[in-house]
């Protein structure tokens, strides 16, 4: 796939633009850094790409077709179909435990979704948390696993409807550097099976994992 950026713009107030003439090309199977000081608009670029905020001007094109032909019900599925998220805070439900938090995309799932295909569902969930190794923590709650872990939880769920596209926005923010070279070569090997990998990091030590690096500049 292509993600093609073109003259991207964003201003929240209408006069201070975050981003401006923000053009760029993400491909599948690469792994892109994006890097920068903060405040330089990193996440509000993510949250755009991700569909989760409006761009102000520009166009981004996904195979072709601009994004902006959706609509909002379209974009809703793209969301959790063709994009997976990974925060810095995790952001996994208290309430639910692992296997339910992973679960918890696939109700739009044309495969998965519907109370007939729960059994379907936790299969699957169970595959991506065998897969990052946490399996046996399935029937945990969040609080009941350390930092690393949480964002392996994230991980999978972001996977869970095997989106061709993976955005994190400082993934291993919150966690210690022996997690953070995990989850940076969890996101490798993803990239390495074909996925776009997009990954915000103050970090400098993702660029052993990165095919490029996007250094954000003030607008
Ligand atoms: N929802 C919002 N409303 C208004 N201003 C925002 C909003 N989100 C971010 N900003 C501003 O946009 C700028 C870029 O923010 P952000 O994209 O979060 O930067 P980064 O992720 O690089 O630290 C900052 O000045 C921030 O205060
Ligand atoms: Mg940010």
């Amino acid at each position: 796939m292509k993600l093609e950026i073109a003259d991207l713009a964003k201003t929240y107030n209408g006069k201070d633009y975050v981003l401006k003439d923000f053009n760029y090309t993400f491909e599948s199977g690469k792994f892109y850094a994006v890097m920068g000081p903060s405040g330089v608009g990193k996440s509000t670029l993510l949250h755009i790409l991700g569909l989760l905020d409006e761009k102000t001007s520009g166009e981004i094109r996904l195979d072709g077709v601009p994004l902006a032909l959706q609509g909002e019900e379209e974009r809703a599925d793209m969301r959790l179909m063709t994009f997976g998220f990974v925060f810095q805070e995790f952001f996994l439900n208290p309430k639910l435990t692992v296997l339910e938090n992973v679960m918890v995309p696939m109700h739009i799932h044309p495969e998965y979704s519907g109370k007939a295909n729960r059994e379907k569902k936790r299969q699957r969930a169970r595959e991506l948390l065998r897969q990052f190794h946490i399996e046996e923590y399935e029937d945990r709650y969040p609080s009941e696993l350390s930092g690393g872990e949480q964002q392996r939880v994230g991980i999978a769920r972001a996977l869970a409807n095997n989106p061709e596209i993976i955005l994190a926005d400082e993934p291993t923010g919150n966690l210690d550097e022996k997690n953070e070279e995990n989850i940076f070569e969890t996101l490798k090997t993803l990239a390495e099976s074909g996925k776009m990998v997009i990954v915000i990091s103050h970090n400098d030590a993702v660029k052993d994992y990165a095919d490029a690096v996007l250094m954000l500049k003030k607008a």
